[in-house]
């Protein structure tokens, strides 16, 4: 069953061959990953950080940011090795088989699809925002939120569809379909709007931090009162581990990266660890300047019940951090600083559809990949012949993309993306491992330092962050997972190339043509 492995050796060739045009040096890589890495997580999550974590979710955000730098030495190890598109993915098809592989690319679609689905729910938080602020209008509440979704079922009574999401979801699908690229310098425009917002929040909260606010530390201790899921600062740091998620976009375009052997290492841990660093001191801030404000106390957020506590405290005029779908612009307005609330919604509006376009783009790549491996009809990855691009695919992502970010929640989208996320990585820590004793000889640019401590502490992180999610997040894996071997069995496990003996179809079947993957910048 996992004897469908994808030679190394046979993926190398199709990259090389394939000979895509190779510009991104460490600092485009490391500004490529910053781009990818900041988005809805600090922006928006932070609130429902708070909630779970009270003012210990700082520690949250180092035990996320904690796993994430020991899955990145993983990554390193694979990606300086095997430096081609398709990440986790084809990292697994090489080392674990094909069966695996195909689940990650799977899970792989929760991590970018549904990531650019809760990034596109929390730029809407902040548009709607900012529109209330400089003009006093407000989109009806049932038109501006999905509803929210238990194990009890379905609530419409937070909102029926998210208008502004699904709008923002569609016109970034519609960038991308007709060619529009982040050029590198563009990237960096954007990164430089993110990290000069973050300074100033952090610049403006610090001076009035309070230490008051950091008490009780842990209202609802490391992982949350008896009978309840994904609560604590153990919960909180599952959830803002979407934060940090985006740093593989790095290894995603290993492919057009100069001497990737040394600079997608660099680019992935120094990405994140600028990253953290920010998370960090904007925690403190937000904490620092106006306290977590709980509502009652081991109440998920998200959940209806939290989402009628809400209501009944906007009503009164009263909305805690916890409650605000803005998180960093409250608490700077909070704090009397409302030019500068607006001017970092200003901020998140314009870069939040750069990261949006990143997960999609990483998306589209990934189906392009796995349909270059037969896995996937090929049809799904045909080029446009104006647009030169995979229009077809990204269509249809797109589409997936809008309807999930116009009825579901931030943070549960976050949860369900995390979830996938943090099965590949965990995919990741393992296969680096199995490398290393099935071919111990072969050229590692980049070594993980420790691999006997660090890729099992990365696999155990994961696996420990998994079961700290909410329950819905986590039932959604198995779930998603057996549709996917559904299909795999159906259809992938037939058309496979490597299953057809056809490794390297683009070069060998003149009826397929090479179909150009646009490069990044
Ligand atoms: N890390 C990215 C974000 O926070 C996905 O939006």
């Amino acid at each position: 069953m996992f004897g469908r492995v994808k030679p190394l050796d046979a993926i190398l060739a199709t990259a090389e061959k394939k000979s895509l045009h190779r510009s991104l040096g460490p600092v485009q890589l490391t500004l490529l990953g910053v781009g990818a890495i900041i988005g809805t997580g600090i922006f928006v999550l932070t609130a429902a950080a708070a909630q779970k974590a009270g003012p210990g979710m700082m520690w949250s955000f180092v035990i996320a940011g904690f796993v994430c730098a020991v899955a990145a030495l993983c990554y390193s190890e694979l990606a300086s090795m095997v430096p081609v598109s398709g990440s986790a993915y084809t990292y697994t098809y090489a080392v674990v088989g094909e069966l695996l592989a195909w689940m990650v690319g799977w899970a792989l679609i929760l991590e970018y699809a549904v990531a650019a689905s809760a990034v596109s729910v929390g730029w809407s938080g902040y548009f709607m925002g900012l529109l209330k602020s400089w003009t006093g209008f407000e989109l009806p509440a049932m038109l501006a939120a999905g509803p929210t979704w238990s194990l009890s079922g379905v609530d419409f009574s937070t909102g029926i569809i998210n208008v502004p999401a699904i709008v923002v979801a569609l016109s970034v699908t519609g960038l991308l379909m007709i060619g529009t690229k982040e050029s590198a310098t563009f990237n960096a425009i954007l990164v430089a709007v993110k990290v000069t917002a973050l300074t100033m929040f952090i610049a403006l909260a610090l001076p009035v931090m309070n230490g008051e606010h950091f008490a009780p530390f842990a209202p609802n201790g490391w992982f949350g009162p008896p009978g309840t899921s994904g609560m604590g600062i153990v919960g909180a740091a599952a959830s803002i581990f979407f934060a940090y998620v985006g740093f593989d976009a790095v290894s995603t375009a290993a492919e057009e990266t100069k001497n990737p052997q040394r600079n997608v290492p660099i680019g992935l841990i120094g990405s994140l660890a600028i990253c953290t660093i920010f998370y960090l001191f904007v925690a403190a801030g937000a904490i620092g300047a106006i306290g977590a404000q709980p509502t009652a106390l081991g109440v998920q957020p998200g959940s209806p019940e939290f989402a009628a506590q809400c209501a009944a405290l906007v009503e009164q005029g009263k909305e805690p951090l916890v409650c605000s779908r803005e998180a960093l612009a409250h608490v700077l307005r909070a704090i009397n600083y409302t030019w500068a609330g607006d001017l970092i919604g200003l901020a998140a509006n314009l870069a939040l559809p750069s990261v949006i376009l990143m997960m999609l783009y990483g998306q589209t790549r990934i189906f392009f990949v796995m349909a270059r491996d037969g896995l996937l009809p090929e049809k799904l990855a045909t080029v446009h012949p104006k647009w030169k691009t995979p229009h077809i695919v990204t269509m249809l992502t797109g589409i997936f993309v809008a309807i999930a970010a116009a009825l579901l929640p931030v943070g549960q989208l976050a949860d369900i993306s995390n979830s996938g996320t943090l099965f590949a990585f965990f995919m990741v820590a393992i296969a680096v491992l199995v490398l290393r004793v099935r071919d111990p000889k072969r050229t590692r640019p980049f070594r993980t330092p420790f691999v006997w401590i660090i890729a099992p502490v990365a696999a155990l992180g994961c696996v420990a962050l998994f079961f700290n999610l909410p329950i819905e997040a986590m039932l959604v894996l198995p779930i998603w997972g057996g549709i996917g071997l559904l299909v795999y069995f159906a259809y992938g496990r037939r058309k496979s190339h490597v299953g057809l003996g056809k490794i390297e179809i683009h070069e060998e079947d003149p009826d397929v043509p090479p179909q150009p993957v646009p490069p990044i910048d």
